[in-house]
This record gives structure tokens, sequence and C-alpha cells, in this order.
């Protein structure tokens, strides 16, 4: 059954509650709040509400406009907002409309009205979901196009070897050294053959939204393999990994944990580009109900004043065209949408930073209900 989950913001216990009795009758999920600061602490707590209706009228320092600025802004913008508002204020529905609002109702209201408006509202929520999830996809599989040339750099090194080795092998009358070179010529096409799997791994499961088990360590393998194309990563990069064997598998769809696993570890990388030592480490371990990757870095580290703002929408200190993509500057979309992508897996991600080293823990129940992960 598809989520409908309600918030209900109004200052008079009376009509959020019998808002509130209607819409469970409705087969919504319902919650209330009496101000705005109560739902935004509500908000924080549950940031993928589908929908919130709110008087825009209330008392203490903040309004309904200025909750509504703050849900777009910070705390959910892809969450629909519908406004009441009582019929002298005309002009603060128009501004609520402005600030991203779906729609107003004016009051008194029919529930008849009410409740058509927070369908239509649901259908835009689900809409929303579907683009972000094709934009997702659409950013993963361009990014085909990059692996595809630091694939043929990958290639380049074994096919060199296979070629000289052979003949090595034709100029070669000891069988003894015929077979040593033979067996690097073996190893060489296995190291092709792994590339090209990574690849087509990819390709395949970058356009599938199918449910399934996942390991995650073989997802991890899968995309560090294919980062490998990028220069700085083979060649400046330690990679130390520490994958824990037998890892419960998590169920899901496989683009929503590799873009949160490949959106933490382009930051690690993009932070380590002026670092004297460049190291990631990714590790992998199983609690009793749940798989935890680590993802570690020996960059930048993120300063106190920034750290509580990483995961909002749009954040970015990547403002110089200087960034290890050469030329292109940050959306500060990458937390956040790791973020929602995890929640949307009843997962977290958090993060321990200092000068010298940051760690991303990103946190995914074993045994969530089986679901699309994209909640945003
Ligand atoms: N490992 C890290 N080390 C240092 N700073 C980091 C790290 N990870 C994230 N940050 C900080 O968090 C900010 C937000 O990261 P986020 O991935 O959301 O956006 P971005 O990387 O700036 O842009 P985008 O991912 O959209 O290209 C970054 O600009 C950076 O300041
Ligand atoms: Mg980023």
């Amino acid at each position: 059954m598809t989520s409908k989950n309600l918030l209900i913001v109004d200052d008079e216990k009376r009509i959020r509650e019998t808002i509130q009795t209607y819409f469970k009758s409705k087969g919504y999920q319902a919650l209330v709040a009496a101000d705005a600061q109560e739902a935004i602490n509500i908000i924080r707590e549950l940031p993928n509400l589908d929908l919130i209706i709110t008087d825009v009228s209330m008392p203490g320092a903040k309004d309904g406009i200025s909750l509504l600025t703050e849900i777009k802004q910070n705390l959910s913008p892809f969450s629909q907002v519908i406004i009441l508002t009582g019929y002298p204020n005309v002009a603060g529905a128009v501004k609520a409309m402005e600030k991203g609002a779906f729609t107003y109702i004016t009051k008194p209201f029919d529930f008849i009205d009410l409740h058509r408006a927070a369908e239509r509202a649901l259908k835009k929520r689900r809409q929303v979901k579907i683009n972000i999830r094709r934009e997702l996809q659409k950013e993963n599989l361009s990014d085909l196009g990059k692996l595809w040339s630091g694939l043929a750099h990958n290639l380049m090194s074994p096919v060199q070897s296979i070629l000289g080795f052979s003949e090595l092998c034709l100029a070669e009358n000891d069988l003894g050294k015929i077979k040593e070179n033979l067996r690097k010529i073996i190893t060489s096409t296995g190291a092709i053959r792994s590339s090209i799997n990574s690849l087509l791994t990819k390709v395949r499961k970058g356009y599938s939204e199918d449910i399934s088990a996942i390991n995650l360590n073989d997802m991890i393998n899968n995309e560090l393999e294919l980062l490998m194309g990028n220069l700085m990563m083979k060649t400046d990069i330690e990679v130390r990994l520490n994958l824990a064997p037998e890892l419960p598998p998590v169920t899901g769809v496989y683009i929503d944990f590799s873009q949160v696993f490949l959106n933490v570890v382009n930051n690690a990388i993009e932070a380590m580009r002026a670092s004297p030592v460049k190291a990631l480490s990714v590790t992998t371990r199983g609690t009793d109900n749940s798989v935890l990757i680590e993802i570690e870095d020996t960059g930048t580290g993120i300063s106190p004043q920034d750290l509580p703002r990483i995961f909002q929408p749009s954040f970015t200190t990547k403002t110089t065209k200087r960034g290890y993509r050469a030329g292109q500057l940050g959306t500060g979309l990458g937390l956040y949408s790791a973020l929602q992508i995890s929640q949307g897996y009843q997962g977290t991600i958090s993060v321990e930073s200092r000068p010298g080293q940051t760690k991303f823990t990103i946190k995914i129940p074993i045994s969530q209900k089986p679901g699309k992960g994209l909640a945003c």
C-alpha cells in the first residue's frame, strides 16, 4: 500500500483533532502539532512526511509561512504543504504559494475539498519521487561515459602485458618459461574480465528498480573497481578495504545503495585532493540487526561550523572550479540525497570529523520493511 503520512499543524485543538480523525478514517497516518516549533521537532524526527497541512496564523515566534519556508529550504523540501487560511488572509495564501505551498484552502472549509486537495498533493509527491529516482539514475548512467574511458584506460595495461608475454612465448623454447609467461597472460586476462564484469553489472543494475537481496561487499568491490578508472584514485590514493566476511545481505534496489556509497566516497576523494597522505578506508561490519559501511578519508576534515549543515540540501563548500571532477561545482545535493535514500530503508548516516580525518558511517537495517528506498 502506498504511504499517506500527514502532519496537521493548527493551534486550535478542536480543529487539528477533527482533521486528524477525518484523515485517519481515510487511511492516512495523521499526526498533530499545536504550533510551528512542535511541527519542526516532529519533521526533524520524521523528515519524509508526505504531506503537511498547516494553519497560517499561529501564536509563537513562527507562523505558518515561516514553517513552510523552513520545510522547503531545510527540513523536507519534497514534502507537500497545504496552507489553511482565514478568509481575510488571502494575501498570506498568495505568499504561501510563492514559497512553495502545494495549494491553500480557506477556512471554514469543506472536508471533501480538503481531502481532494490532499490526494492531489500526494499524487504530486509520488511524481516528485519518481522524477528524483530518474534523475539519480540518469546521473548514475551519465557517469558511465566517464567510466567507459576509465575502463579503456584500465584495460590498456593488461592488454599490453598479454601482448608482451605472448611475444616472449613465441620467442621462447624452454617449456617452463613458456608456462610461466602463459600464467601471466592468464592473470592479465582475468583482470580484463573483472573490469568488464564490473561495468556490465553497473549497466544492468543501474537501470533496474528491482528489489533484491544485495551483498554490500560485492556492491562496494564493484563500484570501487569502476572508480579505479579515475586517475587520482588509481595513482594517488591508497585504498584500504576491510570487508567483513559473511556480511548479511540487505534488501532493496541496487542503485540506491550504490548511489549512497558513491556520494560519500566521491566527497572523500574530493576532500583529499590537496592532502599529503591520501588514504581511503572502507570497512563493512554486520551487527545483530544491521549492516554498517564506514568510509574514512585523510582529507581536509569538516569544520565544526559546517558539520551540522552538510546534510542540508544545497549546502556546498565546492564553489570554485577546482574539484576533483575538473570544472564542476558542487550542487550540495550529494549528502542530502544519500541521507534521504538511507532513511527510506530506515537507515542512518553519521559523521565524525577533525582536520585530516573524516569518517562517515552508513547504517542499513537488515530486516527493514521491503520497499523502495527513495523516501524523499
Ligand atoms: N569527506 C568529507 N571531507 C570534507 N568535507 C566533506 C566531506 N564530505 C562532505 N563534506 C562537506 O559537505 C559538503 C556537502 O557535501 P555534498 O556531497 O552534499 O555536496 P557537494 O559534494 O558539495 O556537491 P555534490 O555532491 O552535489 O557535487 C561538501 O561541500 C563539503 O564541504
Ligand atoms: Mg558531494
